[in-house]
Formats: structure tokens, C-alpha cells, sequence
């Protein structure tokens, strides 16, 4: 099952997924997270994406199509793959098409989180992940059991450097003017499926399984 998850920042792409591929046996693409190891590694493409991540901007589409396009190729992705934050330009929805199609693949699923734009600066601004394992919490919605500390293998938690106001309010103006039109791209296909991403983080995620299963 090839998946799509789309959403603004902060409507729970990353926390839903980790969900979906426990419960589906599928590998989790994640660009955000790629480009966050690439420049913890300090390698060529991590330096380059450092300054539009900080800045709360895309990357340009050559880097990050680069990125997907030699992912998928990977073995693991022959029996399905959730992506997660790509595409995220028109550019890059165009490239997907051709890049699936000559794997002879193509999207089934394009699961759309919904959340009221109030609502995502709260989670932004609060969000917090275990510097181990890269589980998400939120200081409100969703404490670890102890302070600062991930539940699962009690790692130190910490607060990404674009989860700040100023970022926040460029990557959600970055998802409005770029992002958000490939809903109708994907509507025009047929693919979309809406989700509430409002309600509790398990009836989220009961939610999508059963309607992916369905
Ligand atoms: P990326 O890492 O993809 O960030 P994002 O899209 O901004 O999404 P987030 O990870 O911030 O949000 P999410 O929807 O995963 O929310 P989460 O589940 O954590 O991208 C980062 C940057 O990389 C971009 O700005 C860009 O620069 C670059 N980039 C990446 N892909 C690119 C591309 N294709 N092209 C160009 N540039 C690219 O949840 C958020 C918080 O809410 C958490 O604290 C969580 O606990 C809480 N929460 C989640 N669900 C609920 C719920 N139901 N109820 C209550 N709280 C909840």
C-alpha cells in the first residue's frame, strides 16, 4: 500500500504515521526527518538545507527530489511506503508521478489531516521529541509520564529549532501559497481521503487504519 500523508505543519503527519507503519509493516519517509539527520551528519545536503529549514522555508525541489527519488528505489519500499511531507511543491508532485511510474508503482492513498490553523501553533510551539527515538510529545496534549523524559526509552527531550513563532508562521504561509493547492492535484485523481486531525491522537489513528484497511 503506497500512502500519502498531507497536512500543515503540526497537524500530526508524523505522529500518525509512526502509527501506520507499526500497523501496516511499511517503511516511513519522512523528508523532514531525512533532512534533519543530513545535517546532524554535517553532509553537503544537510549544510544546504540548514539555512531554509531554519528560516522556516522549503528547500528547494532539486535536493528534495533527489532525496525521495534514490529512498524509493530501496528494497523495503517494493511492498508499500508512507510518505510523509513530500511532495509539498506542484514540481515535486509532477516528479513523484514520473518517479513512481517508472518503478511501476503509483499512489493509492493521499490521507489528508485536517486541523483549524488556531490550533497548530500550540502544538508547534509545545511540541517536544526524544533525542533517541524521535517520538513526539506536547508539554499539554500529550506529557511524557515524566518531565523532559521519553516514556519509551527514557531519552532527554528536546524542542526543535523551527519549532519557534517566527518559523512556525513562515512554514505555515509556506503550506497555504505551496502545499496546499496539491490537494486539488490529488482530489482531480480520485486518492483523497479526509481525516479529522482534531480529535484525541488514538481515534486519529483508529480512524486511518481502519478506513486504509477498509
Ligand atoms: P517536516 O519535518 O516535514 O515538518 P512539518 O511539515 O512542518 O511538519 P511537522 O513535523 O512540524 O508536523 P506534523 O504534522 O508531523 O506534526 P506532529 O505529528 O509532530 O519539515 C520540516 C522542514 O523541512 C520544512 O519546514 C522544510 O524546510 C523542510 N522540508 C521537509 N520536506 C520538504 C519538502 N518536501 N520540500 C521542501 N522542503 C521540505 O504533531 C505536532 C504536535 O502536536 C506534537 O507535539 C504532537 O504530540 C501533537 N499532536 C499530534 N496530533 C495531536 C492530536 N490529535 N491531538 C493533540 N495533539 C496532537
Amino acid at each position: 500500500m503506497n500512502i500519502l500523508f498531507m497536512g500543515p505543519p503540526g497537524a500530526g503527519k508524523g505522529t500518525q504515521a509512526a502509527v501506520v507503519v507499526k500497523e501496516l509493516g511499511i517503511p516511513h519517509i519522512s523528508t523532514g526527518d531525512a533532512f534533519r539527520l543530513a545535517i546532524k551528519q554535517g553532509t553537503p545536503i544537510g549544510l544546504k538545507a540548514k539555512s531554509y529549514i531554519d528560516e522556516g522555508l522549503l528547500v528547494p525541489d532539486d535536493v528534495t527530489i533527489g532525496i525521495v527519488e534514490e529512498r524509493l528505489q530501496q528494497s523495503d519500499c517494493e511492498k508499500g511506503f508512507l510518505l510523509d511531507g513530500f511532495p509539498r511543491t506542484l514540481s515535486q508532485a509532477e516528479a513523484l508521478g514520473e518517479i513512481l511510474s517508472r518503478l511501476g508503482s503509483s499512489l493509492d492513498h493521499v490521507v489528508n489531516l485536517n486541523v483549524d490553523r488556531g490550533l497548530l501553533m500550540a502544538r508547534l510551539t509545545g511540541r517536544r521529541i526524544c533525542s533517541v527515538c524521535g517520538t513526539s510529545y506536547h508539554l499539554i496534549f500529550n506529557p511524557p509520564k515524566q518531565e523532559g523524559i521519553c516514556d519509551i526509552d527514557g531519552g532527554e527531550l528536546y524542542q526543535r529549532p523551527d519549532d519557534n513563532e517566527e518559523s512556525v508562521g513562515k512554514r505555515l504561509d509556506e503550506y497555504d501559497n505551496k502545499t496546499a493547492p496539491l490537494l486539488a492535484f490529488y482530489d482531480d485523481k480520485g486518492l483523497v481521503r479526509q481525516v479529522n486531525g482534531e480529535n484525541e491522537i488514538n481515534v486519529v489513528s483508529s480512524e486511518i487504519v481502519s478506513m486504509l484497511r477498509g
